[in-house]
């Protein structure tokens, strides 16, 4: 795309939704690692040891899936230049910019992805004072999504919103960036839209391995990990959430040099380009079938010729 595509910025969250998933908030709290930010009843929202006021927010809905995914922008000239291109190249937006109404400030605005999932753009957000505790995730490391369009979900992503593409994995996945983090978002190649899976950043590997041991010691071992990604780089460890979203520990993801980075397409023919330590082997059935997710109609509704 032209050297003058605006690029969305930092990854900031998401809102996951979900019946009943209020009452999952102990376990992101006491098991999980981060701290209730405010709890507006419908949505409860949490942050980490970063300085987002929230990076995971918890909406009870009869739809399992994702509420908004949530991006930075540095300003409001960059929100609306952001705004302006989208519609130009096809996106649809949700209204024009305005301030956020959501407690926690902000301006910015709202789309929809190819596959419905809805974005948000903001700037303005007062950032708080970081937490210094190790072993709690301090921010949103990357989304992954299933998307039944993989070429025309991957073609939007870069075109309309600026990311840009770190590495794929053989045919099956690729790697988007929207900053100097390998992966905000990566695609994977489903049979329809859903969440492949959500993962927060431990800020080291020390941190990484005694939030897992924290989670064993309440009961529950990985379901896939710990092992180390070739694509990125990262240590992984996957868990189920107690609505049935996959979450995962990770740590040290790769940090891109836009000037030396070349993306490249990694075979899943050699087992130490997807599990670089060999302690992880492949996911089992069972763990691929979470992955897969529930279908996520996310909010085609919202799209005046719906
Ligand atoms: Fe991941």
């Amino acid at each position: 795309m032209s050297a003058e595509t605006i690029r969305v910025g930092a990854l900031r969250g998401i809102v996951m939704r979900g019946p009943a998933i209020n009452e999952t908030l102990a376990f992101y709290e006491e098991n999980w690692g981060l701290k209730l930010a405010r709890d507006d009843k419908d949505t409860i929202f949490l942050r980490g040891t970063g300085n987002e006021p929230f990076i995971y927010g918890l909406k009870n809905d009869p739809t399992y899936g994702i509420e908004y995914i949530h991006f930075a922008m540095p300003d409001r000239q960059s929100v609306e230049a952001l705004h302006r291109q989208i519609g130009d190249r096809g996106g649809y937006v949700l209204g024009e910019p305005a301030e956020i109404g959501d407690g926690f400030g902000g301006y910015g605005f709202e789309m929809l992805d190819p596959d419905d999932r809805r974005l948000r753009f903001t700037c303005e957000i007062g950032i708080i004072d970081p937490i210094d505790d190790p072993v709690r995730p301090r921010k949103i490391s990357h989304v992954v999504l299933n998307t039944p369009d993989m070429g025309g979900t991957e073609k939007f992503y870069i075109d309309v919103l600026g990311f840009r593409v770190s590495d794929y994995s053989a045919d099956q996945m690729v790697f988007l960036r929207c900053s100097t983090d390998h992966h905000s978002i990566a695609l994977v190649r489903g049979n329809y839209p859903s969440v492949n899976h959500v993962a927060f950043e431990l800020p080291n590997i020390d941190g990484f391995m005694r939030s897992i041991g924290r989670m064993k010691q309440m009961g529950q071992v990985p379901s896939w990990g710990p092992g180390r990604h070739g694509p990125g780089d990262n240590p992984f460890a996957y868990f189920v959430s107690p609505s049935g979203f996959v979450i995962e520990f990770t740590s040290e993801l790769q940090q891109i040099d836009e000037q030396a980075h070349i993306a490249q397409i990694w075979s899943r023919d050699n087992p130490e380009n997807m599990d670089r330590w060999m302690t992880a082997g492949p996911p089992t059935p069972a763990m691929r079938a979470v992955m897969q997710g529930r279908p996520d109609p996310g909010f085609r509704h919202l799209r005046a010729n719906s």
